[in-house]
């Protein structure tokens, strides 16, 4: 059954970023025909969260508890019910495109609720939800009338046969129940999931990029996650296991220093990409076990870029074949907006321009009123998308591209319900 996004007394909504690094609740303020307002942050330092997958229930339920409680402080009022971003679960994007006949009559919601019904009854669909999967996200992304494609509304044409592009996100069970069980515990209700990358997209991406086709990489702590928009819409996404944590973790083994320096170093000294002058400058790396007295060892820089470049490369590597293998490389353009965290390190950039072989820059949330220098960086896209989802939510905001289910617990027979639901709502 569709959850309808409550808001507060004010008309605010809550927005829970559940990260590997960090927890985040952004309260936001919507009002009509302005851009959402922050009026409440908090954020933990992420526990119980891996690769974004919840694998200790009370440590992250306390983080996401310690989160929104500051949040509520500083906005000055408790919030039930949350939207919050999904990474766990292995989400699976796919596309499908069904199509009913209308004999020549006139398009009215009644066939576009046939044909969308056929596309949930669909062996992609109900197999996916026989092994053990649920529906995250289902898209209407475009229609077509007698192979006529890129109708965007198509009620009220002619036609034989009405054809309908979805773009459906399914995600395992287990770590979703997981992750609503988390929440609920902290008596609080979960207003909807959005698969990360793409609720980073809604907060970095600029309508025309969106619109003309970009590759959305949110490179986070324990994540790296893709997704693709066109026509407006997210077409494809994609969340791989792998992040900024990793390159920590590199360093920490590789100059056997301690986890909290090798982070420190990361970020004053790293840079994903060698040049010349790295050998000439020499950084001193406390000793794991030592006490504090101990003389640290003096490495080059250039032993700390040749740890981070090789992950990073990597990492970027795997995104490369990941859009590739979805098919969607073409059609995306050459755009690409990089955010999260783990985008700051410097010539990142660079690198991802190199060797995805398109125009790369860093992106940080756009749209959004209320955030502070600190609050305003990449690593804040997703907690700033979930609101900018939120907003289309909102009936009075017009959003035709991003209507969609919100789905809680998988019912083989339920998924035309919420779609019935999904029409009530939007038509
Ligand atoms: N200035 C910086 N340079 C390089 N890396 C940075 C910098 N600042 C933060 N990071 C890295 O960013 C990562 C955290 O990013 P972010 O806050 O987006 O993660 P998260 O959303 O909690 O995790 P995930 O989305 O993967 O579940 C950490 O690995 C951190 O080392
Ligand atoms: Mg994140």
């Amino acid at each position: 059954m569709k959850k309808p996004l409550a808001r507060t007394r004010n008309n605010r909504v809550a927005a829970l970023d559940v990260g590997s690094s960090k927890i985040c609740c952004f309260i936001a303020e919507l009002e009509h025909g302005r851009v959402p307002k922050v009026v409440g942050i908090g954020q933990q330092a992420s526990r119980g969260v891996k690769s974004g997958a919840v694998v200790d229930m009370e440590a992250a339920q306390s983080a996401i508890l310690n989160a929104v409680h500051a949040a509520e402080q500083m906005a000055g009022e408790a919030v039930e019910s949350v939207i919050v971003n999904l990474s766990g679960g292995l989400p699976l994007s796919f596309s499908m495109a069904v199509e009913v006949s209308i004999a020549g009559h006139e398009v009215g919601d009644a066939d576009l609720r046939r044909a969308l019904s056929r596309g949930f009854e669909s062996e992609s669909v109900t197999g996916e939800t026989s092994r053990g999967r649920q529906l995250i996200h289902s898209i209407p992304t475009s229609y077509t009338i007698d192979g006529s494609s890129g109708i965007r509304d198509p009620r009220g044409m002619f036609g034989e046969r009405l054809g309908v592009n979805m773009h459906l996100v399914t995600a395992g069970n287990g770590p979703v129940r997981n992750l609503s069980t988390c929440i609920e515990r902290c008596h609080l209700d979960v207003g909807g999931f959005v698969v990360s990358p793409y609720a980073s997209g809604l907060a970095t991406l600029a309508p025309d990029e969106s619109e003309l086709g970009a590759t959305l990489i949110d490179m986070g702590g324990g994540t790296t996650s893709i997704a693709v928009f066109l026509g407006g819409n997210v077409i494809f996404t994609d969340v791989m296991p792998v992040g900024g944590l990793h390159v920590t973790n590199d360093i920490a083994r590789g100059l056997s220093t301690p986890i909290a320096d090798a982070e420190r170093m990361k970020t004053l000294f790293g840079h994903a990409m060698t040049v010349a002058a790295d050998d000439r400058e020499y950084i001193d790396v406390p000793q794991v076990g030592e006490d504090d007295g101990g003389t640290p060892h003096q490495v080059p820089r250039s032993l700390l870029v040749g740890i981070v470049q090789p992950r990073m490369e990597e990492i970027l590597e795997l995104v490369r074949s990941r859009v590739e293998t979805s098919g969607f490389d073409k059609v995306a353009g050459r755009r690409v907006v990089l955010t999260g965290g783990a985008s700051q390190l410097p010539g990142l950039r660079d690198l991802a321009a190199l060797i995805l072989d398109k125009q790369v820059r860093v992106g940080r949330p756009a749209r959004i009123r209320g955030l502070a220098e600190a609050t305003a960086g990449p690593a804040y896209a997703a907690s700033a998308g979930l609101i900018a989802y939120a907003m289309t939510d909102d009936h009075d905001v017009e959003a035709p591209s991003l209507e969609e289910d919100r789905v809680k617990t998988p019912e083989p027979d339920g998924l035309v319900g919420r779609l019935g639901g999904w029409f009530r709502e939007h038509f």
